[in-house]
């Protein structure tokens, strides 16, 4: 008999992440001796302050080297709490509403994994980050997407949501500030959301990993608004906001039942998160020097976004059409005008201009004809790969 017959099928629907593809071969032409300009990566180009870099250190020579509880050291939630309340003007607690995940990505499949049963359907912004879909999939859901398209700030208009409804709807994803288009909605939006949530009873998860980089108004949290607490799953990670992407922290906001859900799938998969890291993590998010790194780190990114917009300026007008993303880091540069699809477009300046970007079709078909260009990366990097990819489009 095939022994491949009897895998999982559902991995079928699923491709190979479009990021981690691009990573590969480009590190395949760079020992082919190409000079690449990687302008596809969403890892902060800085390094993890040196303060809770210590933190770790020490905490693993005082021989914090063993299994931790599952749940997150009581210190680290306890920190999450202060976090949350400072941060987010949000109120939980510590024993039963909070869980440490091995990074944000892990938070997010165990708010999945704790509130899907099979056939449920998932409404999901079109573009978005490729794992928000396939985490559904490979959980058995069916994935329902919500335009989001550039005509309409990359925010889904309020009446779609209901367009996209069916008896079986189970939750909504949101991902504010959003990877890849950088765009997050007023407050009133997520009011409506909420109540929109509240009269269907659905569940909302919502990813806020890039809460903190924001360069317009600080984006509003979707858990604030009254009567959501009860229906709303957060997901947070220390990756983006402290550049600690390699540490493999993050954390879950829910209500309990959901935690007891995603504590018992967590502890059955993984155990615990490394007790050292959890320890820097606690320092990172309570410590004020940490706090102005992270400032800085939001500063420079700002700066750099205007950087591009500068650069931009000098070209003629038509050819890219370009937003200035609200938060995250990255630019979802509209290449329409050239009616190419964009991994044609991606794979075209990746040989003739040597600039790595992600087509944007990776985040949904309504990002077909962009492509997604990170700003963490260094002001030469940026400008100089920025221009290639302008100059390039001058030709065409
Ligand atoms: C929107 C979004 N959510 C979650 C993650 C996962 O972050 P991590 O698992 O490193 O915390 C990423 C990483 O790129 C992301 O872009």
């Amino acid at each position: 008999m095939n022994l491949t017959m009897n895998l999982n099928q559902q991995f079928n629907f699923i491709r190979q992440s479009p990021t981690v593809a691009l990573t590969d071969r480009i590190a395949a032409l760079k020992t082919s001796g190409r000079t690449i300009i990687p302008l596809q990566v969403g890892d902060p180009d800085f390094e993890t302050p040196p303060s809770v870099v210590d933190v770790a250190i020490k905490a693993i020579q005082s021989g914090l080297t063993h299994y931790a509880p599952s749940q997150g050291l009581p210190d680290l939630r306890q920190a999450v709490v202060s976090k949350l309340t400072r941060d987010n003007d949000l109120t939980y607690d510590p024993a039963s509403e909070i869980l440490v995940t091995h990074g944000g990505i892990h938070a997010y499949y165990l708010a999945l994994q704790s509130i899907l049963n099979p056939g449920d359907e998932v409404l999901i912004p079109d573009p978005t980050w490729p794992t928000h879909a396939n985490m559904v999939t490979m959980l058995r859901g069916n994935v329902v997407r919500v335009p989001a398209l550039a005509e309409n700030r990359f925010i889904p208009p309020i009446d779609s949501w209901g367009k996209a409804l069916t008896p079986k709807t189970r939750l909504i994803v949101l991902n504010y500030p959003s990877n890849p288009t950088g765009a997050y909605p007023s407050r009133e939006y997520l009011s409506r959301l909420q109540d929109f949530a509240a009269a269907n009873n659905l569940w909302i998860v919502s990813d806020e990993v890039y809460e903190n980089l924001y360069y317009n108004e600080k984006p509003t949290s979707v858990g604030t608004f009254p009567g959501a607490k009860e229906r709303t799953v957060l997901v947070f990670s220390l990756s983006k906001t402290y550049a600690m992407t390699g540490w493999r922290i993050g954390y879950l906001v829910a209500p309990a039942q959901i935690i007891e859900n995603a504590l018992k799938a967590s502890q059955n998969s993984i155990t615990c998160v490394a007790p050292f890291v959890q320890k820097a993590a606690a320092f990172a998010l309570t410590n004020p020097g940490v706090q102005a790194s992270a400032a800085e780190m939001r500063d420079s990114y700002n700066r750099r976004r205007s950087l591009v917009m500068q650069v931009a300026a000098e070209y003629k007008r038509g050819k890219v059409r370009l937003t200035p993303p609200m938060g995250a880091f990255y630019f979802f540069l509209d290449f329409r005008s050239l009616r190419m699809p964009s991994t044609e477009i991606c794979e075209r300046l990746l040989i003739e201009t040597g600039v790595g970007l992600v087509p944007g079709s990776a985040f949904g078909n309504e990002g077909d004809g962009f492509a997604r260009m990170t700003i963490a990366a260094s002001d030469t990097e940026l400008e100089s790969g920025f221009r290639k990819i302008m100059d390039w489009v001058e030709r065409q």
